[in-house]
């Protein structure tokens, strides 16, 4: 998830140290390159690279640069690797027009063709110059930038934000279509960032800017208009006086929460690239011919690739063996051969014992893909090819954001692979946002009195056994509670024999499953156990139940995804009450680089 800041000040001046900190500050959305320009007059003066920020400012000498305006941006490698060429900000063709941008252009691969075609010189692969090439193109025709940016918007497919400028002139310009944007407001200047914390040590008063808006920013005023008609738009801007911790969260009181908000956003924009990604055929042109199929992760990836075979199966007609890293080496490593596949997955990329694994499995010639949030990590530079997990960074060490997504690839490429549309996939986020809004009060009822308890089950059927382990897994983490997630017809093979009177047992319901899921929770309630469900609004879950949390109405695959966010909250709330850390829970690393 890149980071853009841009500045206008009323004269020439130091903007090196500026940038430089508005860069720091934006670091933890996660990035691999570092760029700054500024405009002087008639120069452009663009220094970029690979590395951290502190690194490439004193390799390039960021501090001494000057200008009336300033861009910095921070890149997270998504189109094109992660190089010089293509670190932010871009050039358009004769360098008179600077931008950055922060998102993901999906069609940026046609665009590229297009710019070339029409002789726009193209530099690199990356999706934010095809931003000022976008731009540039309208420019050259004669439009002013704000109808530039207006005509451009058509063009560029996708969920991004921009900021871009020009020599010889005194403002910059800007638009949001669905990554963050905020205008700070100065004196003697005006500053535009994707989040707050490169804006507040500058000023505290701000105005937010909505989807489908372009910002003119001058040194002393901001304009705001429709992307639409072009119409200028009136907002009052606001202060903020919460702390800096309170803004990093955005808000929220735990890094969790907040990403557990992010689902439906970051599902969107995964699902944006998955539309356009050439990789996506790659992979499952290998699958589709392959012997053997394997997808294999650890903890919350290893979950992931549980409910993906799943839906391999049930969407496809695919068999996939998906397995635990290490336990892939001694069970299957023995037999395979070049014509098996599979998929490592991984948030981090760095997980020891997947990468075994993968070093096992490529001695013996298997083709193996990578699924992974932090790219550029060994997984995404040692597989034959890899998929973006497009969450930004995830700061809290319990997995969320980047499970739901693994979960929304693996249906997508099920989908795919089984000859349907995907379009069907596009209803996800909003029934995400629905999923959380609606349950988030119940749930946080529920939390302290489940929390009298010390041993729980969770227990789910089908596409909806992964997710209960899941659940099981993240109350585990984060409550220090034993949970153990099961398949919800093997509890009555010994498990059952724990239920006493109120004793809780979690029930993840599929639709299809739900006779099923009724005979495990009789099992439970005659015996004076608790039974939450969560599941689809059903008569006969109601009736057997103790308490249902309902989820909205999907196909079973997409209601398994849906059926974990309660779990995931139900975790967070029993977590907090019992006065833990979330974000950091005892023992536990974000990425395990030890066997
Ligand atoms: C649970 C969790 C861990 C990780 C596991 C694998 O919330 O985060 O179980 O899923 O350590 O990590 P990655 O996905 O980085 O390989």
């Amino acid at each position: 998830m890149c980071g853009i800041f841009g500045i206008v000040t009323e004269r020439e001046q130091p903007l090196g140290p500026i940038l430089i900190e508005a860069a720091r500050r934006l670091t933890y959305r996660g990035y691999d390159s570092v760029g700054a320009a500024t405009i002087r007059g008639s120069t452009v003066d663009l220094r970029k690279d690979v590395g951290r920020v502190d690194e490439v400012a004193a390799r390039y000498n960021l501090a001494e640069m000057t200008g009336q305006r300033g861009i910095t941006q921070l890149r997270w490698a998504t189109f094109g690797e992660p190089s010089q060429v293509n670190a932010q900000p871009h050039l358009d063709s004769d360098g008179d027009i600077v931008g950055a941008h922060n998102g993901n252009v999906v069609n940026n691969v046609e665009l590229r063709q297009l710019f070339m075609s029409e002789g726009l010189t193209v530099r690199s692969h990356n999706d934010g110059e095809s931003c000022v090439h976008a731009v540039e193109r309208y420019v050259n025709r004669g439009c002013s930038f704000v109808e530039a940016i207006r005509k451009a918007y058509d063009d560029l497919q996708g969920d991004y934000s921009y900021v871009v400028g020009r020599i010889d002139d005194d403002r910059l310009f800007a638009i949001k279509k669905g990554s963050g944007l905020v205008i700070g407001l100065g004196q003697g200047f005006n500053c535009i960032s994707s989040d707050l914390p490169s804006i507040l040590p500058l000023t505290r008063k701000i105005v937010r800017v909505l989807d489908g808006e372009i910002i003119t920013l001058w040194a002393d005023r901001v304009e705001l208009r429709s992307v639409v008609d072009g119409s200028v738009i009136h907002r009052e801007p606001e202060t903020i006086t919460e702390t800096m911790d309170a803004v990093q969260k955005g808000g929220y009181p735990h890094f969790m929460l907040k990403e557990i908000h992010e689902q439906p956003q970051v599902a969107r924009e995964v699902l944006h690239l998955l539309a356009s990604s050439p990789e996506v055929d790659k992979v499952l042109d290998r699958i589709r011919e392959a012997r053997n199929v394997y997808f294999t992760g650890c903890g919350t990836s290893y979950h992931a690739c549980l409910a993906g075979a799943v839906y391999f199966a049930q969407l496809a007609g695919k068999a996939v063996i998906p397995v635990v890293a290490p336990q892939f080496v001694p069970q299957y490593v023995p037999t395979l051969n070049a014509q098996d596949a599979g998929i490592f997955v991984s948030q981090s990329g760095e997980t020891k014992d997947v990468l075994n694994a993968l070093n096992a499995a490529e001695t013996k010639g298997m083709t193996c893909f990578g699924l992974a949030n932090v790219i550029g990590s060994t997984l995404t530079k040692t597989t034959a090819g890899w998929l973006p997990l497009c969450c930004g960074y995830e700061i809290s060490v319990p997995a969320t954001k980047t499970f739901t997504n693994q979960i929304v690839t693996f249906l997508f490429l099920a989908y795919r692979l089984g000859g349907r549309s995907t379009k069907e996939l596009d209803s996800i986020p909003e029934l995400m946002e629905h999923t959380i809004a609606s349950v988030a009060p119940q749930v946080e009822a529920i939390a302290p009195q489940v929390n009298a308890w010390n041993d729980l089950y969770c227990l789910g059927y089908g596409s909806t056994y992964p997710m209960a382990l899941e659940g099981a897994l993240k109350l585990k983490e984060i409550t220090y509670a034993h949970c153990e997630g099961m398949l919800s017809t093997e509890f009555k093979h010994g498990p059952l024999s724990a239920v006493s009177k109120g004793f809780p047992v979690l029930f993840a319901a599929g639709p299809e499953d739900v006779p099923l899921i009724v005979s495990g929770i009789n099992e439970v309630t005659c015996r004076g156990g608790r039974a939450i469900v969560v599941g689809q609004e059903d008569s006969r879950l109601r009736a057997n139940a103790s308490d249902v949390i309902v989820i909205p109405g999907s196909n079973p695959q997409v209601a398994s995804l849906l059926a974990v966010l309660p779990l995931q909250l139900l975790s967070y709330y029993m977590s907090v009450a019992r006065g833990n850390d979330p974000d950091f829970p005892r023992n536990l690393s974000k990425t395990l680089t030890v066997d």
